[in-house]
């Protein structure tokens, strides 16, 4: 690809040429973004979240934009785990780059049935457990307290043998530091920070929501600030001194944003809401965040995480 090898990142034992993920739900199953994008670009992509039974989500509409970002209710579209299995994860070993299965449900049950059928398969270094997702009636249950989690990812951890655990989680967390450490306690190899933030939008002239669900989560610029301070706050008080990496997600539109990410303290970099305004884009974010590692003096460019001064 031309890029040196500077970028290289480690996350939880997935090695990827560059920090740069696509997140969750916003590129497809597996390679829908390579007819826009080489996958050999970026460090890795994430699936969207997989559930055990087929779900056809919520009606349109299901995404608007909307000052500084976007709004969506997708209320998890997918496939379901059999046939995603059957369909879809026969591509993960020649699409390019790394998979990072996401995954979700209404139950420990379901999470444990799908996490320990995708681990089976052989394909996945990493299972990301969604426990945030604003746009489903129990899609935030499991990361809305501590002990909720703590359950969850106990028993997930037992199903699951051989791909790492990440635990994705919200922006509007009332204590997103005790509730990293908790996920950490349980288990969690990197933590997956974060989720689109619960917020609606209304048409004046109709003076109906302009999502059919009424409300959804909010993601793109809006919410990037929310995330550098999460990140910053969970890398300083938990995650460094227990070793556990962070992927920072939410408003990466250029690589400015994902160096402010890395400063902050995450390993990984997802972006989301750019893949809409240029599929490309993480290509291009990648060769800025090149030259900003060389710029720095800077060898490596995990020497820069956490590197802000106060
Ligand atoms: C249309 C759309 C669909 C999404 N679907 C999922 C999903 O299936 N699972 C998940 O964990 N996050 C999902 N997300 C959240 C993104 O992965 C990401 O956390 C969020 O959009 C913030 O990043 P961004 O500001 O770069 O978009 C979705 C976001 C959007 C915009």
């Amino acid at each position: 690809m031309g890029i040196p090898d500077r970028l290289q990142t480690s996350i939880a034992t997935l090695q990827l040429r560059n920090p740069i993920i696509a997140a969750a739900g916003t590129s497809g199953y597996i390679d829908e973004l390579a007819d826009a994008l080489d996958l050999a670009a970026i460090g890795a992509i994430t699936t969207k979240s997989i559930t055990r039974e087929e779900r056809e989500g919520n009606t349109p509409w299901r995404v608007v934009p909307c000052s500084a970002g976007m709004l969506n209710a997708i209320g998890l579209a997918n496939k379901g785990l059999d046939r995603f299995i059957a369909e879809e994860v026969p591509r993960v070993r020649s699409c390019g780059t790394e998979v990072i299965a996401s995954i979700a449900g209404h139950t420990i049950d379901d999470y444990v049935a799908v996490a320990h059928a995708l681990d089976d398969t052989h394909q996945f270094k990493a299972i990301e457990l969604n426990v945030s997702c604003p746009n489903t009636i129990t899609g935030r249950h499991f990361g809305a307290d501590p002990a909720t989690l703590g359950e969850l990812l106990g028993e997930v951890r037992a199903a699951i043998t051989r791909s790492r655990m990440f635990v994705k989680l919200a922006p509007d967390m009332v204590d997103p530091v005790g509730m990293s450490a908790r996920a950490i306690e349980c288990g969690a190899n990197a933590l997956v920070l974060c989720n689109t933030m619960p917020a609606m939008a209304i048409d004046i002239t109709t003076r109906k929501t302009r999502l059919s669900r009424g409300q959804g989560g909010l993601s793109g610029p809006a919410i990037h600030p929310i995330v550098v301070r999460i990140v910053h706050d969970v890398y300083r008080s938990v995650a460094r001194s227990a070793n556990i990496p962070i992927i920072g997600v939410g408003g990466v539109m250029g690589w400015q944003d994902a160096a402010e990410l890395i400063l902050a303290g995450a390993t990984g970099v997802g972006m989301g809401t750019a893949l809409f305004v240029d599929p490309r884009s993480p290509a291009r974010v990648v060769r800025g965040l090149d030259r900003w590692v060389e710029s720095q003096g800077s060898v490596q460019i995990s020497e820069l995480i956490g590197q802000v001064g106060q």
